[in-house]
């Protein structure tokens, strides 16, 4: 990349919150019709076999052609060929390269110059950002103001414009689309541009290139759903070649737009609940990508909080993969016993990203932990005289080993000095005999 560039992108001034213009656009603007020329539902955009066909040579330079690997482990805890393709091994750590870069080189050379601007709290922006930085267009995303700081840092260091409004994603895209019209930068929609949709659809291709090695095919793929963009564009692929390949879409039970857009053949705006799914959390799905898709997907299903918890512990332990919720929601569905009637099949789980905060990861794993009914949090109250808490400790003959990290063994002075309180977080090893049963009569 050449100090030009870097020059060029720098963020003339970083907005906290605020414009980053005067003090009077946002009024001016605010008057002018939202409607992207790409997305608009009321004239929705199907994406063609052709057009994914394109973006697979388009971005064969610049785009990892990720693994799509057996789990052996998995496989056999859960009755099923189990395969994943792991597109949390993207440089920026999610598919959404894919669309992204497709979507840069399709730009005019004038739109180039000019540049683009999206709205994303995450892998969308990462995945603009360092694809512009590589291509030399300009970015600007616009986050909302709670974007995890890591994301923020990642995106400018790819040399992108940050600017931080809203205090939630539609506050940010309407500011972006604003913006873009003031400043004549091209909006790119990161689930419903028809080039995303067809960058994204280049894994569907992958998929049966890599799996169809085997005899028999692929029975079934499951698909992770926010704005609708990958699975309309995996469905195209696939169902062109294989139509008898199931496509599976799934949602987080918190946002289940999909689900509600199929009911009614028209994006219905959902609530939204947080979630650890947060890259999922799209509360309307995206006209283009419901046209596309529409009778192309065979199921949707959603998953709860504590089946996404435990699939990421399980591709930590078993995979050694560090997904992100919206990308272990694959897994998640086989945990909670929905897709029984994937035994005995060959099943390709989508491992959409990776890009899960290093804090939230640690609750999730003890979260997970708990689910599988594999932690054990209790305190003792023992002597604290020499060899007082001697024959106290529980873990004597213990089937339990306890991990003793200062934050899950602490110990604190009770008020008459002469004993103290242990706090102790213990973990069980995996049992091997686990399966989907257990979360959902457990939790459910
Ligand atoms: C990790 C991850 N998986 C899946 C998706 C869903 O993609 P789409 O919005 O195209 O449905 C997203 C969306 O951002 C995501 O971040």
């Amino acid at each position: 990349m050449n100090n030009e560039f870097l020059e060029m992108v720098k963020p003339p001034e970083e907005v906290h919150g605020e414009k980053p213009s005067d003090s009077n656009s946002d009024d001016i603007l605010s008057e002018l019709p939202l409607v992207d020329p790409d997305c608009d539902p009321e004239h929705p955009r199907k994406v063609n076999f052709s057009d994914i066909s394109s973006a697979a040579f388009n971005i064969k330079t610049g785009i990892q052609r990720t693994p799509c690997n057996r789990s052996s482990q998995l496989s056999q805890m859960f009755n099923m060929d189990l395969y994943f393709k792991k597109e949390y091994l993207q440089v920026t750590g999610s598919f959404k390269e894919r669309g992204a870069r497709y979507a840069l080189s399709k730009l005019t050379k004038d739109e180039k110059q000019k540049g683009v601007i999206a709205a994303s709290a995450g892998n969308h922006a990462l995945a603009l950002s360092y694809h512009g930085l590589l291509l030399n267009v300009p970015v600007t995303v616009v986050m909302p103001v709670f974007a995890p700081l890591m994301k923020i840092t990642m995106c400018r260091s790819y040399g992108a414009t940050v600017v931080l409004k809203g205090d939630n994603i539609q506050k940010a895209k309407e500011y972006a689309m604003r913006h873009g019209i003031e400043k004549g930068l091209k909006y790119v929609n990161g689930y419903d541009a028809p080039d995303i949709l067809a960058g994204q659809g280049t894994i569907g291709l992958e998929i049966l290139e890599q799996v169809t090695c085997c005899v028999p095919d692929v029975d079934a793929i499951l698909v992770p759903v926010g704005g609708g963009g990958l699975i309309a564009g995996v469905a195209v692929a696939v169902k062109t070649l294989k139509p008898e390949v199931q496509i599976i879409g799934v949602e987080a039970e918190t946002c289940p737009s999909l689900t509600e857009a199929l009911k009614e053949k028209k994006p219905i705006p959902t609530k939204v609940k947080s979630s650890l799914a947060d890259g999922l959390a799209v509360p309307t799905v995206g006209g283009n990508a419901l046209a596309t898709a529409l009778g192309l997907i065979d199921k949707t299903l959603t998953v709860c909080e504590e089946c996404i918890a435990l699939s990421i512990l399980r591709l930590i332990e078993l995979e050694k993969a560090v997904v992100e919720g919206g990308g272990a929601v694959g897994l998640a569905a086989i945990i909670s016993g929905k897709l029984l009637e994937l035994q005995g099949k060959r099943v390709v789980s989508i491992l959409t990203g990776g890009n899960i905060d290093t804090t939230v990861l640690g609750r999730t794993i003890e979260r997970g932990l708990a689910v599988d009914g594999r932690l054990i949090k209790l305190e003792v109250v023992v002597s604290d005289r020499p060899g007082g808490n001697a024959g106290s400790v529980p873990f004597k003959n213990r089937k339990a080993s306890p991990f003793l990290s200062p934050s899950s063994c602490q110990t604190r002075p009770m008020d008459n000095c002469s004993t103290i309180v242990i706090k102790i977080a213990a973990c069980k090893e995996i049992p091997s005999h686990k399966n989907s049963l257990s979360v959902t009569s457990a939790k459910r």
